[in-house]
This record gives structure tokens, sequence and C-alpha cells, in this order.
């Protein structure tokens, strides 16, 4: 009997035709995502899932889908998805790493940028009216970005992208990460990135760009503490989860001018709600979670998801497992 496959938002149909062409499948077409109970009454027959970062997969949710094999998530990051109960139940969990790095660091140079010379402010300035002198010495200053020094948390894959662009704005660049290896050893060499302690780091650094998994060992690990501790006029990127950063911390900083200006991808809660103080900073540049959102990059992140599902299904290893200790009590 074919398998059943709960997909729990429409992804593009470069990846959607691939399942729907192998299993029978079934798509949560609107765009809120389903709750847990949603999820749950339609998935109870399904043998996998494919979820999104915004979707809730706990031990609730995964001991609920007794037939459930496969968890395929169209994403990098997942920490939405209980891996730990997974792994015990004998579930394979898949994401989408790799295709979406630059894409991504396109976007965290595209909050450097923003933020350090204030082009979202500056765009509502004009729109509002308010440009009445021709060219003024004064207005809208921000920081140079050539030749500043950008410290980098988390040298992984994306961390990296970043670094690669940060060659061409002649900067001095410093990273902090868990281990050092042959990857941020190669990232050393074609970038001249130097690594350093998380504190040094902090105290150097120009601009601030996080790039590290929502673990937890990462969760709220920039707060009041480390904000303080940053240079004054500092700008503070963040393309990695909300849960890293200590929002309340981030909002006070951003107020009482210890930061000049903050890019901010991702959000302790998303959609970011109409009351987050965020929303009456002028010195904050706010996006929707749109990291990997370039075309030709969610067609790779639906094939990937895809082709990660199909095989996992048919009992061959994905190449993109997150948990591989699961196939060794196959
Ligand atoms: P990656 O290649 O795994 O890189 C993450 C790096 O952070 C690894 O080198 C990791 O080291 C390091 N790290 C972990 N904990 C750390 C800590 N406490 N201090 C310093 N470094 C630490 O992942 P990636 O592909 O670059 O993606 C990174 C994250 O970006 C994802 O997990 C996701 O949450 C986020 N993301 C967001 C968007 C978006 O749309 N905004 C898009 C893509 C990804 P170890 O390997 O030793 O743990
Ligand atoms: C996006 O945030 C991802 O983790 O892919
Ligand atoms: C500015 O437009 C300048 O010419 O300095």
């Amino acid at each position: 009997m074919t398998d059943s496959v709960f997909v729990t938002r429409l992804i593009p149909d470069e990846g959607l035709d691939i399942i729907k062409r192998n299993f029978r499948t079934s798509v949560w077409s609107a765009d809120m995502p389903p709750s847990s109970e949603e999820m749950v009454a339609r998935a109870k027959r399904c043998s996998a899932l494919v979820s999104l970062l915004s979707d809730k997969i706990d031990e609730s949710v995964i001991g609920s889908l007794p037939k459930l094999r496969v968890i395929a998530q169209y994403a990098v990051g997942f920490d939405n998805i209980d891996v730990t109960t997974a792994t015990k139940r004998g579930v394979i969990v898949t994401n989408t790493p790799g295709v979406l790095t630059e894409t991504t660091a396109d976007l965290a140079w595209a909050l450097i940028m923003a933020a350090s010379r204030r082009i979202a402010e500056a765009d509502r300035y004009v729109r509002a009216g308010l440009w009445h002198v021709a060219w003024g010495p004064m207005l809208m200053l921000g920081i140079d970005i050539y030749s500043a020094t950008l410290g980098i948390v988390g040298m992984g894959r994306i961390g990296a992208a970043v670094a690669q662009r940060a060659k061409g704005f002649g900067m001095r660049i410093l990273y902090s990460d868990t281990q050092e290896n042959d990857f941020t050893r190669s990232v050393e060499k074609e970038t001249g990135a130097a690594r350093t302690d998380f504190a040094s780091l902090l105290r150097e650094s120009d601009i601030i760009t996080v790039h590290v998994p929502l673990t937890n060992e990462t969760k709220n690990m920039i707060g009041a503490e480390e904000f303080a501790s940053m240079k004054k006029g500092a700008v503070f990127v963040n393309t990695s989860r909300g849960a890293v950063v200590d929002e309340n911390a981030l909002v006070s900083a951003l107020s009482s001018g210890r930061l000049h200006a903050a890019g901010l991808d991702v959000f302790a809660t998303e959609p970011l709600p109409s009351t987050s103080p965020l929303l009456r900073l002028p010195n904050v540049v706010l996006v929707p979670h749109i990291g990997s959102a370039s075309f030709a990059t969610r067609s790779k992140m639906a094939v990937m998801c895809a082709e990660n599902l199909v095989l996992a299904l048919r009992g061959n290893r994905p190449p993109n497992i997150v948990n591989p200790e699961v196939l060794i009590h196959r």
C-alpha cells in the first residue's frame, strides 16, 4: 500500500510534485500553520510529515502519530522538532542545509548595510515628505562598513558565506565557534577571519552578526550583559533564531543608544506581535523571516526536502539526516 504524507503548507511545486508522484499526499492549504490538534487529525494515518519551522513538532504530536517514520523539515534549522523523541520512536528527521546558505548570507548583508547606513529609516523619511534640505551635512549619518571589524557568532555554512562577502569590504573579521576543525581552518585561510573567544568578539566588533543554531546552549546567549560589553554604537544583526537573543535586552540597548542600530530577520515570537516595542524604534530594521526567500532557493529547498522524504520512506539513507543514530536501531 502506498504511504501517506502530510505537508503542513504549500511548498514550491518542484518539490511537492515529487512527493505527489510517489505517495498519497495531503497538503494543508491555509496560510496559517495547523494547530497541533489539526496536524494530528490530518496526519493520523501518515508515514511522513513535511514540516516548517513554524510547526511545533513536540513529544505529544510525535506520540500521537503511530505510523510516523519520517519528518522532512523544509528548513535547515530544526529547533521546532523534538529530535530526541523522534529518535526514540525510530522517526527519521531530515533538513535542507547548504542550498540556502548564500541566499541567507545575502540577507544578513542586506541587514548589515541597511542598519549601518539607516536605509529603512531614510526611506521612511523621504516618503513622509520630510526631505526639505537639499543636502544635509549632518543628515542620516551612519557608521562605515568598509574596514570595520565584523564579529561572526557561529562560523558554520552561513557564517562562512557572510565572511566571504566581508572580504570585499576590507573588513577585519573575528569569529567565535564551538570548535576548531578543517572547515573553520579553511575559512580562516580564505577570508582572513580570526578565531577569538565570545567575550573578545563582543568587545572588539563594530558589527556583530549571529549564525548559530538555536539549542539549549545558545538560547538567550546574547542578553543584557552581552549588549553592555559591546562597543558603544555597534550594529547588531540576527538572521539565526529570535530566541538566541534576549529581545527585551536588545530593545533597551537600542533605545539607550548603546547600539547604533540592529537588523532582525528573526524574533522571539513570529509573526512579530503588534505590541512589540521593536516596532516603535527607528533604529531597527525589521524583516519577516525571509533569509532564504529567493525564488531559486525556495525551489531547491523543496526538491531537497522531497528527495530526503522519498529516500527515507523507501528505506534508504537520506543525504540530509539530522539524527543518523536512528538508523542503528533498524
Ligand atoms: P551550521 O553550518 O550548522 O552553522 C552553525 C555554526 O554555529 C556551527 O559551526 C556550530 O558549531 C556553531 N555553534 C553552535 N553553537 C555555538 C555557540 N554556542 N557559539 C558559537 N558557535 C556555535 O548551520 P547554518 O546552515 O550556517 O545555519 C545556521 C542557523 O541559521 C540555522 O540553524 C538556522 O537556525 C538559521 N537560519 C536562518 C535562516 C533565515 O531564514 N533567517 C535561514 C537559514 C538558516 P558546531 O557545529 O560545533 O555545533
Ligand atoms: C530558516 O530559518 C531555516 O532554518 O532554514
Ligand atoms: C556628495 O554627493 C558629494 O559629492 O560629496
